[in-house]
């Protein structure tokens, strides 16, 4: 039996997660996300990106860091976020420096290190923290103390916060009232248009050397209003798409068939 990539002429891995920077989708928010980050790594201020579940968040993330100057920033990613984790051992070992245990040190560790960056080297350093919506108080508390680091004058740390919605709520609790105070560009990543969410599954076709306009219209039309724009949402729809079309040797993929695959998904 031909198997779907055969049926649909298809190289790579369609709707994958391990999609290459250079291939990732730049929608609208994609491209004035990356804008005003690159603005907050420049001005070493504090923005907060926030977006459903899927919603391209880590994605339009990795994409920023890649395109910064290696000369001129040090990037530190922490992704590891659950209640016991602390950002400064993160912090620490991103700097290739030991973790010290009392926390005092761990913290005139890393603030020495992010200093030095500054001073010795000419970098920024550029700290993301994602999934900051699992942050514990000791984490929001190492966060707090961080933008507290730079001086009026300069701003060795740039610092951004990304995470579900939910994170704006947890900053708005009296005690982290002096991070959210600092934070200085607030965005909001959406889910993609209808007319995004098109050209997301064509381009993503494309990439894997499939036509492009595999799926009708009214069958984008159904994995848009399902996936609501998410992403990672349409990702699922359209593979498991193209698995049931290729086994019934189907194409293009209608709106009839997604709605089947919907109903297998509902299931879940
Ligand atoms: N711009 C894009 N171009 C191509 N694919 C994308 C793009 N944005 C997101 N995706 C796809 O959607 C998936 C989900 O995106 P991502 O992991 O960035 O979402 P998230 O908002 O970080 O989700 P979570 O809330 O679970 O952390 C990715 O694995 C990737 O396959
Ligand atoms: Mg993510």
């Amino acid at each position: 039996m031909r198997g779907y990539k055969e049926f649909f002429g298809i190289t790579g891995s369609p709707f994958g997660k391990g999609i290459a920077t250079s291939t990732l989708h730049r929608y609208a928010q994609f491209e004035e996300l990356a804008s005003y980050l690159t603005w907050v790594a420049e001005e070493g201020s504090t923005g907060l990106v926030t977006g459903d579940v899927g919603a391209g968040k880590s994605t339009a993330i990795r994409a920023f860091l890649e395109s910064l100057d290696e000369r001129r920033y040090h990037v530190c990613y922490v992704g590891n976020t659950d209640e016991t984790r602390s950002v400064f051992r993160q912090m620490a070992w991103g700097f290739g420096m030991r973790a010290k245990h009392l926390k005092g040190d761990l913290r005139d560790d890393v603030h020495g290190r992010v200093m030095a960056m500054w001073q010795e080297h000419g970098k920024r350093t550029v700290l993301v923290v994602d999934e900051a919506q699992g942050l514990g108080a000791q984490g929001l508390a190492e966060l707090r103390l961080l933008t507290s680091f730079a001086c009026d004058s300069e701003s060795p740390l740039a610092l951004v916060l990304v995470g579900q919605v939910q994170l704006r709520q947890k900053l708005r609790n009296l005690d982290n009232a002096a991070l959210e105070d600092r934070i200085f560009l607030r965005y909001h990543l959406a889910g993609l248009s209808l007319a995004e969410t098109r050209a997301y599954v064509q381009a993503h076709l494309k990439a894997v050397g499939a036509n492009p306009d595999v799926f009708t219209k009214d069958a984008v039309n159904v994995i848009f209003q399902n996936a609501k724009g998410l992403p990672r949402r349409i990702n699922k729809i359209a593979i498991l798409s193209l698995l049931k079309a290729g086994h019934k040797e189907v194409n293009p993929i209608d709106a009839a068939l997604v709605e089947t695959v919907l109903k297998d998904l509902m299931q879940d």
